[in-house]
This record gives C-alpha cells, structure tokens and sequence, in this order.
C-alpha cells in the first residue's frame, strides 16, 4: 500500500500561514502559492510546493498522485466554532411569531424560545438525535466545514445533557468531520427545575460535571448570559468551578445586554460569542484580552437585529472567528459561508479577514494547534472550489459552493459524485 499521497496542481492555494492572530488585515497579506501541490502522510500535510517539481520528485512505488484537471483553489477546511445542530423539532412558528413583529425575549418569556426546543429534544431519542445530527453536519462538511463545534443545552438536566453529549459523541465516530463537543447545561434554567438559577448551576457543577470527565463527552464550558438566562454573578461560581476542574471556558455574551464579554475576559475564556449589543467599552475590554471575539451573522439574520460589531472589533485589535450559530431559534440556516459573506458586505470585511475568521481564527477559538492553515505537520483538511481566483468564493456570497472536501487527507466529498 502506498503511503504518500500527493494531490494538485492547484491554481492557487491560500496558505493562511504567517498572518496575526489579532487584528485587521489585508488581501496583500495573504500567502498565495500558484499552481501548488501537497504532499500527504498519515493525514496531515508533509509537503507544499510546486506540483510539477513534486509530481517529478515523487516515487511511483510509494507514492499515489491524484492530478486535477481543470482550475481549483484550496483552502484550509472551514471551522465552525459554534453550532446548535444537535436538537428536536422546528421553531418555524417561533420565526413567523418574530416577522410578525414578537421579539425574541418575548417569544421565551411566553413558553416559546429555547424551553420550546429543550421540550421537543428530551421527546427525541437518542438515536433519532444521532440521525439528525449526523444529516446536519454532512450538510456543513459539503459547505466546506471540516471541523464543527456543536453545544448541547437543550437537554437542561444532567440525563438530558447526557443523552445529547453522548448522541453528539457517536455522530463525532460517525462522520468525518471533527466535532468539538461543548457543554452548555447553562442555556437557561429549565421551567421543571423547582430552586433557584444558582441551584440548578450548583446541580449542574456538582453532578455532570465530573461525568463529563469521566466519560469524555467535552472538555468546554459555555453559559448564556443574559436577562432571559444567568448573570454574570450567577455564572462565576459555575465557571470556577469549571476552570478549576480544567474546562475550557466560553461564552453566549452581549447578545441583547451587555455583561458577558467581561465575564469572559474575567475568566481567560476562548471565546466570547454574539456581542451584537457590545459597545465601545466591551470592545476596548476585549481587545486587552487573548478572548476570540466571534462573529454570529447567521444570528443576526434569523433575528433581524444588527450584527456584530466585526469591523470595530479587528480595528481595536481583537481577533475575530465567524460561526454560523446553526439552531432552530435564531440561526435556522445553517450555512457559514453564505452568512461570512454577508457579514462581510455590511461589516466592509477583506476576504483575509473572512477567511481567518472561518480557518485558523476559529481553530484558535476551539484550542486547536493543528488545523485552520496549510503548512507542513498539520492535518491534511482542505476544501477546493473550481475557479483559478480566490476572491470568486466570497464574491458569490455562498452559492458559489466547494467541488471537493478533503478531511485527514481524504476526499469525503466530491460534488461530481453526489446529485
Ligand atoms: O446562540 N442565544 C442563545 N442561544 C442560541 C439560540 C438558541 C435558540 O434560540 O434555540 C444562540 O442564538
Ligand atoms: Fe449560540
């Protein structure tokens, strides 16, 4: 069998290599390599460099060459750093509610919302939420998403956060994507919970929490902080504890109210996520911080609100990832591409800021070392689009979608393949 696999030539590859982590950036910035090859072992990136050369260089007896015909660009996979996708049921009559002029924090106060989701999540079973998951996150990986974060919380007990976690396990082993699994217990306080917020926390903490260890189910910390949810000093304690037993943190912050994002700089989180309601103050506070500021456009839209603040944000010097939040609430579309693209219009992004945000941003976002560039050592996840101009991918604002997905140097999806 051989052992190396070189693919290519690429029009162009966009590395993603050797730009900051935080802050602006420009389109000149970007390393582009034209008519590139890559060079795989065991999944992860030996070699880039010019096809032709590699393709002479390479040994027949040890290596297999895929040659492409026609123009592609590659990039790194897509991450997407904050998902909803494991859940029961539709919330339509929720989004219908909201055009006909209901807000969002009137919907939940009503019964409807999150508490609707979490009702129709505990009726699934396991297996139906594994098949649901499973459909969802091949919908993201023909988008281009190789690695995909995905919370739970709408399970709000310490048996359903399990059911979800474990379902949201067994899709990991069942698909090639990577899931990154984060436990979000802290949505809201379930309505049968009969004691306080802080109670339910403290149930929260004391009871799943070293189940979670345990069993390996996450290794992430998330809480919703906000009016219809916790507090910010209801919410310290839980990520005290959290952090103490060695859980990443991140947070569900600014969203209608500003609170969240201190909390997150005030706990070292990865990420602080939404920030719509962020002002000049919270920005100036997380960009003294190594705290990933992620953009939710697709949020944005589902509600009809204003998005987050993107531009400000890597002006100030914050680093910026972009996720697609994909829920039956407030992100029923479910398409990161489409909605960078169009946070990109109104925010006045460059492509390299919208690509870092959906490659090596959103890597950082979730810990992750070795993915969200192409250089030698890290994972062989890649996306190609038939075009020889990179800048055609944003331009199309989404319709325009990959032709191949690579994941650990495997083609798992091929577009002439699939009708
Ligand atoms: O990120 N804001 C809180 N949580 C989700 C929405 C969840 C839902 O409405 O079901 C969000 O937008
Ligand atoms: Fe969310």
């Amino acid at each position: 069998m051989k052992k190396l696999k070189l693919i290519g030539p690429f029009k162009q590859l966009i590395t993603m290599t050797g730009l900051p982590l935080k802050g602006a950036l420009s389109d000149a910035q970007l390393v582009i390599i034209d008519d590139a090859g890559m060079l795989i072992e065991d999944g992860k990136i030996k070699t880039i460099g010019l096809f032709k050369n590699m393709a002479v260089d390479a040994d027949n007896a040890t290596t297999e060459i895929t040659s492409l015909q026609g123009n592609h660009v590659c990039l790194p996979g897509f991450i997407d750093a904050h998902t909803h996708i494991c859940f029961g049921g539709s919330r339509a009559k929720d989004y219908a509610m909201r055009n006909a002029g209901k807000t969002y924090l009137e919907i939940a106060k009503a019964g409807g919302g999150i508490w609707d989701t979490v009702t129709q999540t505990r009726k699934a079973s396991t297996e139906e939420l594994i098949k649901k998951t499973i459909k969802r996150s091949k919908q993201h990986l023909k988008n281009g998403v190789t690695t995909l974060e995905v919370k739970s919380g709408y399970g709000l007990s310490v048996a359903e956060e399990l059911k979800m976690l474990r379902a949201i396990k067994t899709t990991n082993a069942q698909t090639p994507l990577d899931l990154v699994p984060t436990c979000l217990a802290a949505h809201m306080k379930p309505k049968d919970f009969l004691g306080t917020n802080t109670a339910y926390l403290e149930e929260i903490s004391s009871t799943l929490f070293p189940i979670l260890k345990e069993e390996n189910l996450s290794h992430r910390i998330d809480a919703f902080i906000e009016e219809s949810a916790f507090s910010k000093e209801e919410i310290r304690p839980y990520f005290k504890k959290a952090k103490e037993m060695g859980f990443d943190i991140t947070v569900h912050a600014d969203q209608f109210s500003t609170d969240g994002s201190a909390v997150a700089v005030e706990f070292g989180a990865l990420s602080a996520d939404h920030l719509e309601a962020s002002t000049d103050k919270e920005i100036e506070l997380l960009s003294k911080s190594n705290v990933i500021a992620t953009a939710l456009p697709g949020a944005s839209i589902g509600l009809g609100c204003a998005f987050t603040p993107a531009r400000k944000l890597l002006d100030s010097g914050c680093s910026v990832a972009i996720a697609s939040d994909h829920n039956p609430g407030s992100a029923p579309m479910g398409d990161l591409l489409t909605q960078a693209a169009i946070l990109q219009t109104f925010e006045k992004l460059s492509n390299a800021e919208v690509l870092a945000g959906i490659t090596y941003r959103a890597a950082a976002a979730l810990n992750l070392t070795d993915r969200g560039q192409l250089k030698e050592g890290l994972l062989a996840d890649f996306v190609l689009f038939h075009t020889n101009d990179y800048n055609e991918i944003l331009y199309n604002q989404g319709s325009f979608k990959p032709c191949m997905v690579f994941k650990n140097g495997e083609l798992v999806f091929d577009k002439h393949k699939t009708h």
